[in-house]
């Protein structure tokens, strides 16, 4: 049964649907939140990097602040302690709320000590400026360094996720782990309603190929953020809590073969080079490292995709990571430290 709510570790409950406010800008920035919030929806993700807390500020202020959801994110470039707790203050005041329902790291910095920003995390959440705190963005790995990081339960990952791209291995982790996942960019910004199997149980059902992907989603037990700023678009979008797919449909769309990605982040591939730092050469300094206290037998095992894909045999590499080099860091500097 699909749960309206998901209950997250501090208690809180998390709307399973609501409004993606990434790119509208403006007029139609607030006209989609208006919308959204007269059509019943009670939870709005946004983020500093938006450029509209202001104008979704301006929309919530005339509705019971207690009534909504709210996220937003913070930015990779304001991982640092103290940038992290400017950040939220400002997306605080922008938004005109005291607090902050959820707040997410919008992806990861390799260059920026993750404990740091989780020092900073935490403090939000002592001062309850933030109600909850997770990630956004991250791969399996990432997110159980955070977890082994945190005081406070991580307790979000939101993730790109739709029919073509499914990210597994980050959802079983999640999953096995308690940490709800959300899907950003649900509807594949449009481009999945051109698969074959969603326009088939399209005509199935008798509803739009929007409406089969988000309920397959949330039959997943992912939480949907689909943005829409056209009216009709809106309301249907939320249209998918009070009927269900048939278990053989939704196992169809289940095994559509496809991994492709919709949206990039800088950080996306391991091996690419971003903030002046190859994530790769990282991986292999953890490697290094660990090589010298893991037997020589096993270190096939010790591949970047082994740990993504949360293989059973890596769990307890990761243990012996998260003891050797406490798993705290993705600097360069700290890592070259343990590694000497
Ligand atoms: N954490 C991250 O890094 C990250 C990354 C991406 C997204 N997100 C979050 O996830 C949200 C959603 O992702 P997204 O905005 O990238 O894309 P999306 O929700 O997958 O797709 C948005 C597109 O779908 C269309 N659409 C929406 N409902 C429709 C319907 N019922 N029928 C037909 N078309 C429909 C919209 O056009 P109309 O306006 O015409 O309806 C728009 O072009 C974002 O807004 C953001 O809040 C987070």
């Amino acid at each position: 049964m699909v749960e309206y709510a998901k209950t997250l570790p501090g208690g809180d409950e998390l709307p399973a649907v609501g409004i993606g406010t990434w790119d509208i800008h403006g007029g139609t920035v607030k006209q989609s939140v208006r919308c959204g919030l007269d059509a019943g929806y009670t939870h709005i993700d946004t983020a500093e990097g938006y450029d509209n807390e202001e104008e979704i500020g301006t929309v919530i202020s005339s509705h019971n602040r207690e009534n909504i959801w709210l996220t937003s994110k913070v930015l990779p470039k304001h991982l640092h302690y103290e940038s992290v707790i400017e950040s939220c203050r400002n997306s605080l005041e922008r938004l005109g709320t005291e607090y902050l329902d959820l707040y997410l790291i919008h992806w990861p910095n390799p260059a920026i000590s993750l404990r740091e920003t989780l020092n900073a995390m935490t403090k939000l959440y002592n001062e309850g400026l933030v109600r909850n705190i997770g990630v956004s963005n991250f791969t399996a790995y990432q997110l159980s360094c955070a977890q082994h990081i945190s005081d406070v339960p991580i307790a979000v990952n939101q993730i790109e996720y739709h029919p073509w791209f499914t990210q597994d291995p980050v959802v079983e982790y999640c999953h096995e782990t308690n940490t709800v996942v959300e899907a950003a960019a649900p509807l594949g910004r449009t481009e999945v309603f051109a698969d074959e199997t969603i326009q088939n149980l399209a005509d199935t059902y008798d509803r739009s190929p929007a409406n089969i992907i988000l309920r397959w989603a949330i039959e997943n037990e992912i939480v949907v953020l689909p943005k829409s700023s056209t009216r009709d678009h809106i309301q249907e979008n939320l249209e998918i809590l009070d009927w269900e797919l048939d278990p053989v449909d939704h196992d169809r769309i289940d095994s559509i073969e496809m991994s492709r990605p919709i949206y990039d982040f800088p950080s996306r591939a391991w091996e690419r080079e971003v903030y002046g730092i190859s994530q790769w050469s990282v991986a292999e300094r953890y490697r290094s490292n660990l090589e010298l206290t893991y037997p020589i037998n096993r270190r096939r095992y010790l591949s970047r995709r082994n740990f993504d894909q949360g293989r059973p045999h890596c769990r307890r590499i990761r243990l012996i990571l998260g003891l050797q080099c406490c798993f705290d860091d993705w600097g360069e500097s700290i890592l070259s430290a343990r590694v000497k």
